[in-house]
């Protein structure tokens, strides 16, 4: 039976889904890793479930590794999102303090930040976060929190980031019917600044980039604040395309291409070194250049790098973030991906290193396709009440939601 400290997280990636159950103690920031599954799944387009059925299989297998592992049965998770339908605004909500001339409450605040939702859009469209940047009390601008001030007019500026319903509603559909109920669903990549950045990474300015099989999710901070996230329809799968194409093999050889001998960095490789493809597959003949490979993989990276820059430029952050760039997700594993960022991005580039305490079975786990479900356990741990068994109660309860944000901001 699942008790009050087991957490476990959902991660329905493009090419694999992850489960991730932990043990955790009131009195400890540890989470112990007690259960761990993996599946493969073929039924996601740039995030995007295009079949139920299969993506149901895919979760129970995930599901079932985990609790066999456990030795628990899970009935509920923190679910992760990431598909390319996730976009972000901000958004200003403005109110008057319930006390003239008196002191800001908690319920100005969270007044303040509800009626930064007040957004225009789409009704295929709902809120999954609402984060509040800074205040601004009676002009005076840059507040972190208002709480106990004094003044008249509280504005806020806030980071709102959405979701198309009907995406939402077909995971939710397959979480389901895998037999699991959702504590909350958390957008991946705030999840993991939360487990993969530090406090000062976050002050100074940084972008964490979590680039997956079909998609890179991006958040930027600075001042401690996020000031920008998107997801990017381009991943590693499409690396793994070109070369299938390039070298005229299967998706299959070329993955294995790329993981084997991969690099995004051709002007480092020799002319004479080759990739022997029978090595690879019995069935395939001769060699190929591994300069040429990397010339393939160089170009796909580039571009999505180039993607994330232009990101950057909307605001105005193009190069000019301190703390530079932080790589997560199974294709920062390629080699060379730092040095091509360090080009691409014109920013210190570095791989993401974990923030948190983790135990158990951190062997298991230590790859970094692992990031999202391990940063949605440790979410789990800090913000969810594991109180509320049902997503869809949830997605209404925004103002319940953005209460935990205080949390993440205050310094
Ligand atoms: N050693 C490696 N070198 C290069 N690429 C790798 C390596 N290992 C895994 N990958 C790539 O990482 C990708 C999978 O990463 P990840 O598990 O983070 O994606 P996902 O979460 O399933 O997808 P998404 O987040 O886009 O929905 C695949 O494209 C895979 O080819
Ligand atoms: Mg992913």
């Amino acid at each position: 039976m699942e008790s009050k400290d087991i957490i476990a997280s959902l991660d329905v990636g493009s090419s694999k889904v992850a489960v991730l159950i932990g043990k955790t103690a009131s009195d400890s920031a540890q989470i112990d890793v007690i259960g761990v599954g993996k599946s493969k799944i073929n039924s996601l387009r740039k995030g995007i479930i295009v079949d139920l059925e299969a993506t149901i299989s895919s979760i129970s297998e995930a599901l079932e590794q985990a609790e066999r592992m456990s030795g628990l049965k899970i009935d509920r998770v923190i679910l992760g999102l990431g598909g390319a339908h996730i976009e972000s605004q901000t958004s200003k909500g403005v109110i008057a303090v319930s006390h003239p001339n008196g002191e800001v409450t908690h319920e100005d605040r969270d007044r303040a930040v509800e009626a930064a939702q007040a957004i225009a859009q789409p009704t295929n469209r709902e809120i999954l976060h609402v984060i509040p940047q800074a205040f601004v009390l009676d002009g005076a601008g840059g507040i972190k929190d208002p709480l106990g001030m004094n003044g008249i007019r509280l504005e806020v500026e806030t980071h709102i980031i959405t979701t198309s319903t009907p995406a939402i509603k077909n995971l939710e559909k397959c979480v389901f019917q895998s037999g699991l109920s959702i504590i909350e669903p958390v957008f991946n990549v705030l999840a993991e600044s939360e487990t993969h950045l530090s406090n000062q990474q976050k002050e100074i300015g940084v972008v964490l980039i979590d680039i997956g099989a079909a998609t890179t999710q991006i958040i930027v901070y600075e001042e401690g604040t996020i000031i920008h996230s998107a997801v990017i329809p381009l991943g590693g799968s499409l690396i793994t395309n070109d070369l299938a194409i390039g070298l005229k093999t299967s998706l299959e050889i070329a993955e294995q291409v790329k993981i084997k001998h991969g690099s995004a960095t051709p002007a480092k490789i020799s002319e004479t070194k080759t990739v022997d493809l029978s090595k690879i597959d019995e069935n395939e003949k001769g060699s190929e250049s591994e300069k040429y490979i990397a010339e393939i993989i160089e170009a796909r990276l580039s571009e999505i790098l180039e993607m994330v820059r232009n990101e950057l430029k909307k605001v105005k952050k193009d190069a000019k973030l301190p703390a530079g760039a932080v790589f997560t997700g199974g294709s920062s594993q390629i080699d060379g991906l730092l040095d091509l960022s360090k080009e691409v991005l014109k920013l210190p580039s570095n791989l993401s290193h974990n923030e948190i305490l983790i135990g158990g079975m951190t062997d298991r786990i230590d790859d970094p396709s692992f990031a999202a479900a391990l940063a949605l356990l440790f979410w789990g741990k800090q913000h969810a009440t594991g109180n509320a068994g049902h997503s869809s109660q949830m997605f209404k309860d925004i103002s319940g939601r953005f209460r935990d944000f205080w949390k993440m901001f205050k310094p």
